[in-house]
């Protein structure tokens, strides 16, 4: 089969490194891909926001399976492309994607299908939604409803913060289209974990699950990121906990999509945040997480394409059933200085050479391209290396053993990525 994975991020390295490793896969391309998938597979310069390009590209390569890394092709509606050209792919279509596309679309969903979530109301208007935060106090969450490349939301501990996240959306516009409605909702209290679940409209398989570490420095200080590391499976989804997510949240959410007319086909990834009444929902996504997909793809030991294609044609009930690796993984990323704010790019990578080849720890490219010969960085999240081990206390060893090989000009990371799962 020849497989097409559409980005170029630390997840879509992973995806590329795992589906190759099928042996179903005799050749994997990636558009645009990065150093790391061309290390692996063909990169193709295709830009994921170019649909039609990447349709004709599969279409004249006679590509068997294009999957899609990112949130926003699948909002864009890729999918439906796609299927209208007959070109088998796997993600939701644009109107399942909306679970992730649009906040308050999602909460109207949950709301719906009883899907336990916080407490939440929208707002099209400053005034209106000034006046709930001063009903409502803090700490509140202040949440742009579309697509905001993960910043666009606001964890508020005191009523300045709040109110300047609201003028941030309504008056500044500083995210557009998706800042001009804004959901606000009451703010949990636990500790999250990130539930990446295949779904073929009807039925789903849930992946090991895994945890982020959003914040950007140690202890969960700073601002938020994409994810500054992950491991994978996190001890907080005991089976208990697990069994509930299932029932509650996933089953309901499959059939809730289904009964609406769009059914979810892809990744329904379920943050969630476990709380003292049980798990609850802090976002859907439509797509795999990045970091979580570093981290839970080599614990991943069932084909990863079987599964993919299964579900793609809605035969995901023809599984046996997921093979797991006892060993858990921890992916630590390497940052640029400054991220998540500005920070400078093409500063050469040292050290990547000596992580080839090593046998349980793998360098992911996020932010990095060739330019004259050599790696150099050119995003915010450079690397996300990925250790294993038998234990957590292991893979967390493997992670920074791997970490200390690598430098380049304002490099940072988390010393602390992996810990809540220790001291669990
Ligand atoms: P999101 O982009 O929706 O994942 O939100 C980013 C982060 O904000 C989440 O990972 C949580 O840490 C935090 N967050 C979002 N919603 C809530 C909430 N209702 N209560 C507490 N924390 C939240
Ligand atoms: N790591 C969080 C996300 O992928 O949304």
């Amino acid at each position: 089969m020849k497989v097409l994975v559409i980005g170029s991020g630390g997840r879509e390295h992973a995806l590329v490194w795992k589906l190759a490793q099928s042996p179903k896969v005799t050749q994997v391309f990636a558009a645009p891909g990065n150093p790391g998938t061309a290390e692996i597979g063909t990169n193709v310069s295709i830009s994921v926001d170019d649909l039609e390009g990447l349709a004709k590209f599969a279409s004249e390569n006679g590509i068997d399976l294009t999957v899609v890394g990112p949130e926003a092709p699948l909002v864009a509606g890729i999918v439906d492309l796609f299927r209208q050209k007959g070109l088998p792919v796997f993600g939701p279509e644009k109107a399942a994607a909306q679970l992730e596309g649009s906040k308050d679309f999602a909460k109207q969903f949950m709301r719906e299908f009883d899907i336990p979530t916080a407490r939440s109301m929208t707002f099209d208007n400053l005034e209106d939604a000034r006046s709930y935060v001063e009903a409502e106090g803090v700490p509140i969450v202040i949440k742009a409803d579309g697509l905001a490349a993960g910043k666009g939301v606001t964890v508020a501990h005191d009523r300045t913060t709040a109110m300047t996240a609201l003028d941030d959306c309504f008056e500044n516009q500083i995210f557009g289209e998706a800042g001009s409605r804004v959901v606000i909702e009451e703010c949990m209290v636990g500790e999250e974990a990130s539930v990446l679940a295949i779904c073929d409209g009807k039925t789903f398989v849930s992946l090991p699950s895994s945890q982020d570490h959003k914040p950007a420095f140690d202890n969960d200080e700073g601002p938020n990121t994409g994810g500054m590391g992950a491991y994978s499976p996190a001890p907080v989804m005991t089976p208990e906990i697990t069994r509930i997510v299932d029932e509650k949240i996933l089953t309901p959410a499959i059939r809730g999509m289904q009964e609406r007319g769009t059914p979810y086909i892809g990744i329904l990834y379920a943050g969630l945040m476990i709380t003292d009444e049980g798990p609850k929902v802090v976002e859907f996504n439509c797509r795999m997480g990045d970091p979580e997909t570093q981290a839970v793809l080599p614990v991943l030991e069932s084909d990863l394409c079987e599964l993919l294609l299964l579900a793609s044609e809605g035969r995901l009930d023809e599984h046996p059933g997921l093979e797991v690796s006892p060993n858990p993984a921890v992916c630590v990323v390497l940052a640029s200085g400054g991220y998540p704010g500005s920070y400078e790019k093409g500063k050469e990578i040292h050290g990547l050479e000596s992580l080839h080849g090593a046998p349980d720890t793998t360098a992911f490219h996020a932010g990095t391209k060739e330019q004259e010969g050599k790696i150099v960085t050119a995003g915010g999240r450079v690397l996300g290396i990925t250790g294993r081990g038998e234990t957590v206390a292991a893979a967390i060893e493997g992670a920074y053993k791997g970490v200390s090989k690598i430098s380049f000009e304002g490099m940072f990371f988390r010393k602390d990525i992996g810990k809540k799962a220790l001291d669990r």
